[in-house]
């Protein structure tokens, strides 16, 4: 096999584009237009096999058809494991040519099973389409991340994308194609008429496909097999995930229901096929433009809208006793779906697998449920004052659906609002004039007084890492600043705190076990920020902390290895949230530090070398982990220089700066140095 061609640039064409590749697009044009429309000429057929039975067996054989035909799609791509190690144009041959087979038959042999099984059979001679239309072309061995664009890269993205296109793009066509078919056929053979031309036109556009694909020459082999949609709908659940599974159910609903619900008005198959082409022609429009749609609205609050929409057009639809009106309705519903997934697609680019298996288990969900559900209901008589209506199992199926998806809709914006407070409506009307609703725009923002909250500095280290020191010195250049500075520290700033600290460091104190002594650190904690740190915030003070939160989660957690989230979680309940401003963490190695240290040891200081090693790791990772809240020293360094970093960092979130020219005369003020 050889891969000449495949990407050979064509001048005139869009990057990506090459004869071959213009040649498989027609290819899947046919294949996919044969697919869209066995979709609608197989359910056609279904409903006519069952349209001697009482009205509600179509709507539930119809309802099988469709399911069978999705069935594949979620249950069976791991099929494709096998598909892509062989020859793709022979798979790609096949997989037509067996629908070929299987669309004929279905007349010929004229019984309800046999469709319903041929429905699954197409279902899954789809599949091996699948992974080319995802990856039509090799994908370039190594993207370098870095690189602003790389050029074969976005080749291979310019050409999954057409071929996506043609894929979604076929639907509308298939459907306006089945309703021109449809009106022919009652037009030839009367009302009665089967779906059989559909079905062999259908069958038709598949063995063009197969030739197509046929006089295609060489394709090479790089495709991947496809995930397992059930495998990613459980990994990465979402709000976002939930939203398009709301769309995709409102979209299955009026799918499943189309032909049960034109039949009610007396329409034939064009009248179905007129729904489901008003549905996929809004569905298309939603997809593809739909990130265009009110470019200045939050994505997330565009995907609840949508669906929303969605949700109140299938409830206005599942009402209306008018098919025009049912197939404009559906066309609306569909840009209001197709608008959904294009915007959980920008919120969540990362997640599309996921995305894209909600929307499908949805919908099959959909055909599943939904036509059963209208049969085991069935016609109910409603009398309203004189007048009577009758309300039919399908509409109170479309009902049912549309409360789910309103219900997806509004947890979905609730979960993923990204603009609370802003006013809803106000932002939407904003958005629809173009512009972006900013509130109290007029009001200037209020300044940060001092008054209002102080600030909060903790310093943190291993043992003897300096940091009793420059803490003591930092406090000293505030207060020559003017600012009103509490120094204080942990464990035993407060007087119960001075208890817990004798027990706590006291080597007599045996047999303490790591969670008691956790406990015993937090309630330190929570007495020293109830009655020293919160009280001074009040006032506006600068409070400068030797030792806070990050010493338990350093050596509770990591020294004596307990689990740190829980650390995190107990020590967040003891001090009400309180969180530094600013974390000096003095870095020491711990030889060096314990050795700086006067003796006798304490109880946690005399753990062994390798405890004193992990709180250091322990240190540094939750540095790293919040980077804007720490400044790290290496503890070695001359202590002026220590100072003066110290300074400069904390003069950024000092509530009124100080100015450097008032720094040269303190700087060199005797107290400072010590
Ligand atoms: P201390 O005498 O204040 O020494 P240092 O100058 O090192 O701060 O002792 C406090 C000891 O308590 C120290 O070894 C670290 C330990 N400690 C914890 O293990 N968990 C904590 O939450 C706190 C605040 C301290």
């Amino acid at each position: 096999m050889t891969e000449t061609g495949v990407i050979r640039p064509d001048p005139a064409a869009p990057p990506g584009d090459s004869p071959i590749l213009r040649r498989l697009r027609t290819a899947l044009a046919l294949s996919a237009t044969g697919h869209w429309l066995a979709a609608g000429a197989l359910t056609a057929a279904a409903g006519v096999l069952a349209r001697d039975d009482a009205p509600m067996d179509r709507a539930a054989s119809v309802g099988l058809v469709l399911a069978l035909l999705l069935v594949p799609a979620v249950l069976l791509p791991p099929v494709t494991r096998l598909t892509v190690r062989l020859d793709r144009r022979t798979v790609l041959v096949a997989a037509d040519l067996v629908r070929v087979v299987l669309l004929v038959s279905v007349p010929l042999v004229d019984a309800l099973p046999w469709t319903a099984a041929a429905a699954f059979l197409v279902g899954v001679a789809a599949l091996p389409w699948a992974p080319t239309v995802a990856r039509p072309v090799p994908a370039p061995v190594a993207v370098v991340p870095t690189r602003a664009a790389d050029p074969a890269a976005e080749a291979a993205e310019n050409a999954r994308r057409s071929m996506l296109r043609t894929a979604v793009g076929a639907a509308p066509v298939a459907a306006a194609l089945f309703a021109v078919l449809a009106l022919v056929a009652d037009a030839v053979a009367g009302a009665a008429t089967r779906a059989d031309l559909v079905l062999y036109v259908a069958a038709a556009l598949f063995l063009a496909s197969a030739v197509a694909v046929v006089l295609l020459g060489d394709l090479p082999r790089d495709t991947e097999a496809l995930p397992a949609p059930l495998a990613l709908l459980f990994r990465g659940g979402s709000a976002a995930g939930i939203a398009v599974a709301g769309a995709g159910l409102a979209g299955g609903a009026v799918a499943a229901l189309a032909l049960v619900t034109a039949a009610s008005y007396g329409a034939g198959d064009a009248g179905y096929a007129s729904v489901l082409a008003g549905l996929s022609i809004g569905a298309c429009a939603g997809v593809f433009q739909g990130p265009r749609a009110l470019a200045a609205f939050s994505r997330a609050r565009l995907l609840g809208l949508a669906v929303l929409a969605a949700a109140l057009l299938l409830a206005v639809l599942a009402l209306v006793h008018d098919l025009v009106v049912v197939a404009f309705l559906a066309g609306f519903l569909g840009v209001a779906a197709g608008t959904a997934w294009a915007a959980a697609r920008t919120l969540v680019p990362e997640r599309t697998g996921h995305l894209r298996s909600a929307a499908l288990v949805a919908a099959l969900v959909a055909a599943a449920a939904l036509p059963p559900l209208a049969g085991a209901v069935g016609v109910h008589r409603l009398t309203v004052g004189d007048g009577a209506y009758d309300l039919t199992g399908a509409q109170v199926a479309l009902l049912v659906a549309a409360v789910l998806a309103a219900l997806a809709g509004y947890v979905a914006l609730r979960r993923l609002d990204d603009r609370r407070g802003v006013p809803f409506f106000r932002d939407l009307g904003a958005a629809l004039r173009g512009e972006r609703y900013t509130p109290h725009a007029a009001e200037p923002p209020r300044p940060r007084r001092a008054a209002e909250r102080g600030v909060f500095i903790a310093f943190e280290g291993g043992e003897g890492a300096g940091k009793t020191t420059q803490a003591r010195l930092a406090a000293i250049w505030l207060r020559d600043h003017g600012y009103d500075v509490v120094t204080t520290h942990e464990p035993g700033a407060t007087k119960i705190g001075m208890r817990l600290r004798a027990m706590l460091l006291d080597r007599e104190t045996t047999g303490l076990s790591p969670r008691a002594e956790t406990l015993l650190y937090a309630a330190d904690r929570a007495d020293h920020v109830a009655n020293v740190i919160r009280p001074a915030m009040r006032r506006g003070a600068i409070v400068v902390s030797d030792r806070y939160v990050d010493s338990s989660l350093a050596y509770q957690g990591y020294g004596r290895r307990e689990p740190v989230a829980d650390i995190a979680r107990l020590n967040d309940w003891a001090t009400t949230g309180l969180l530094p401003d600013l974390t000096i963490l003095l870095e020491v190695q711990p030889e060096a530090g314990l050795r700086r240290l006067p003796a006798p040891a304490d109880r946690i200081e005399s753990e062994p070398a390798e405890f004193h090693e992990r709180v250091r790791d322990g240190f540094r990772a939750l540095a790293e982990a919040d980077p804007d809240r720490y400044l790290v020293l290496d503890a070695g360094r001359p202590q002026n220089e220590l100072s003066r970093e110290i300074q400069d960092r904390i003069r950024e979130i000092l509530p009124d700066p100080v100015p450097v020219s008032a720094e040269e005369v303190t700087g060199s003020f005797p107290a400072i140095t010590e």
